[in-house]
């Protein structure tokens, strides 16, 4: 029997629902002596923007306990660079190429949607959900009328491109957001990115981030992402006012190995992305794929959307 792991999402076809998340994969070729990268269904890129950043001083990375800090601040070569000096190896690599975007403005976020529309990437991932930086980044994901008009400016840049909306944990009403965005024109959500937090040095007895706040990621926050990945997808199948009818979720937070991977895929995600785990084990989302593939042969599955429970 033969198992078919591959999946489309807004158009673009995965050999399988496994994508590298944004800002822990690098451009790709980082991970090439580490894994083999062609296997992945995906590659999200590190948060571009149009224009270079140097991200932030101080402490970047900080573990706590089952979770990591951190606080990048979208460093980047800029969306100019990136196009000239990385996507060409990046896309020899083979996965689907989800281009992560972000900007301090609307117009920085246009531009660079723009630039990104004529260019080789598969789609674009509208990054509205970025804790880390001072302008931009979450400002636009808290709120539905915010998040709305950025999706539409990027939607109108980037008419060619399937766009995800990449939602943020730290927004209040997160199924109005979402609604916001595919009224808006996204083409699919992908959640969650990191939630707001902190830590202090005790030993120095201030906060260990130079910006005090920082995202949370890794499995401390797997249950909570689980949740409000089943939660969106019954709020945007069932409400009305959603008009499009089914939207593609791509489900992640803390996923660590199969078992996390396909409770996500039963709370009705689509694909999923690994971020934290592959700094602990750079084989993760290679055992994922092959543990997928053997528990959805072990039951007789013949595709993903088997798998569902919704
Ligand atoms: C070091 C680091 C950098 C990240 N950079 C980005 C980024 O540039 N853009 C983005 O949308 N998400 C970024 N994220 C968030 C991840 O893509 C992901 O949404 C989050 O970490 C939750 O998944 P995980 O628990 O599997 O890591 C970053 C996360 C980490 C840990």
């Amino acid at each position: 029997m033969t198992v078919d792991l591959s999946v489309t999402i807004a158009g673009v076809r995965l050999k399988n629902p496994v994508i590298a998340a944004s800002g822990t994969f690098g451009y790709g070729e980082e991970y090439a002596g580490l894994l083999d990268v062609s296997s992945l269904g995906g590659i999200c890129t590190k948060g571009l923007t149009l224009n270079p950043r140097k991200g932030n001083p101080g402490i970047r990375l900080h573990e706590t306990p089952s979770g990591l800090l951190n606080s990048i601040g979208l460093e980047n070569p800029g969306i100019p660079a990136f196009l000239e000096e990385k996507l060409p190896a990046l896309r020899r690599l083979g996965p689907a190429l989800i281009a992560n975007l972000s900007g301090a403005d609307m117009k920085e976020y246009g531009e660079g949607a723009r630039l990104l529309d004529g260019s080789p990437v598969d789609m674009i991932e509208l990054n509205i959900s970025c804790p880390n930086v001072k302008a931009g980044g979450m400002a636009f994901g808290l709120e539905p009328r915010a998040a709305a008009a950025l999706t539409r400016a990027v939607r109108g840049a980037a008419p060619h491109k399937p766009l995800l909306v990449k939602l943020s944990p730290n927004a209040p009403d997160l199924a109005s957001v979402a609604r916001a965005c595919v009224n808006a024109g996204a083409d699919g959500l992908s959640l969650v990115n990191t939630f707001k937090a902190m830590a202090i040095d005790v030993r120095l007895g201030r906060p260990v981030f130079e910006n005090i706040g920082a995202g949370l990621s890794g499995p401390a926050i797997k249950p909570i992402a689980l949740r409000m990945v089943w939660e969106l997808w019954e709020a945007l199948r069932v409400d009305p006012a959603c008009g499009k009818g089914a939207v593609p979720i791509v489900g992640m937070g803390g996923i660590a190995d199969t078992e996390d991977a396909l409770e996500f895929l039963m709370a009705g995600a689509a694909a999923v992305q690994v971020g934290s785990a592959t700094f602990a084990h750079p084989g993760a989302m290679i055992e994922i794929i092959r543990g997928i593939g053997a528990y959805m042969e072990e039951r007789g599955m013949k595709d993903l959307e088997e798998l569902s429970i919704r």
